[in-house]
């Protein structure tokens, strides 16, 4: 168990395309999983994938529970993805404030896929089917992203709409601080 450090947005490993998990049900990715889960716990975030701790494979996980803090987000299953596929069920988008650990203290408008669904294994390699829309939906997208060197900065609505949390909450351009990642 070991919280590792997040990489910050210039580093250029957030930049490339991370490689599939061939081998699952091992003790490395046992612990490459925990040590994510201990990140993102001790960072409060909502998802984080490997690239974002220097590790250049295709696992993400994300879910947290109902929080009063976020009183408009509803609850997300803790999830555990590897190699994912996104489809998109309509070609319907949303705006969204999104946040990411790799960049600290500020949050950003980008446009998402309502309703996807997910498809990947867990780590012991089974198959994972999911629909999600809303926030859910957001979360993967945002995470899968990562997987691919994307961060959420480059798909930005436009650039105006992007600032420090602090900044857009005390200007009401933010009602509650959301969640990061
Ligand atoms: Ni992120």
């Amino acid at each position: 168990m070991a919280i590792r450090p997040v990489l910050r947005l210039g580093d250029p490993r957030l930049l490339q395309v991370a490689s599939e998990v061939t081998d699952f049900n091992s003790a490395e990715l046992d612990m490459l999983i925990e040590d994510m889960f201990d990140t993102m716990a001790a960072q409060d975030g909502a998802g984080l994938a490997a690239p974002q701790i220097g590790i250049g494979l295709r696992v993400v996980i994300f879910g947290f529970d109902d929080n009063p803090r976020y009183p408009d987000i509803s609850a997300v299953p803790r999830t555990i993805l590897i190699n994912p596929q996104i489809i998109k069920i309509s070609d319907e988008m949303e705006q969204g404030w999104e946040g990411c650990l790799s960049v600290p203290g500020m949050r950003g408008v980008v446009s998402r896929y309502k309703h996807i669904r997910y498809s990947g294994f867990d780590a012991a390699g089974n198959a994972i089917d999911v629909d999600a829309s809303g926030f859910h939906a957001r979360v993967v997208q945002h995470e899968c992203d990562h997987l691919d060197g994307i961060i959420y900065t480059q798909r930005l609505t436009e650039p105006s709409k992007f600032g420090f949390t602090e900044e857009l909450l005390s200007s009401g351009q933010l009602s509650s601080d959301g969640c990061s990642e």
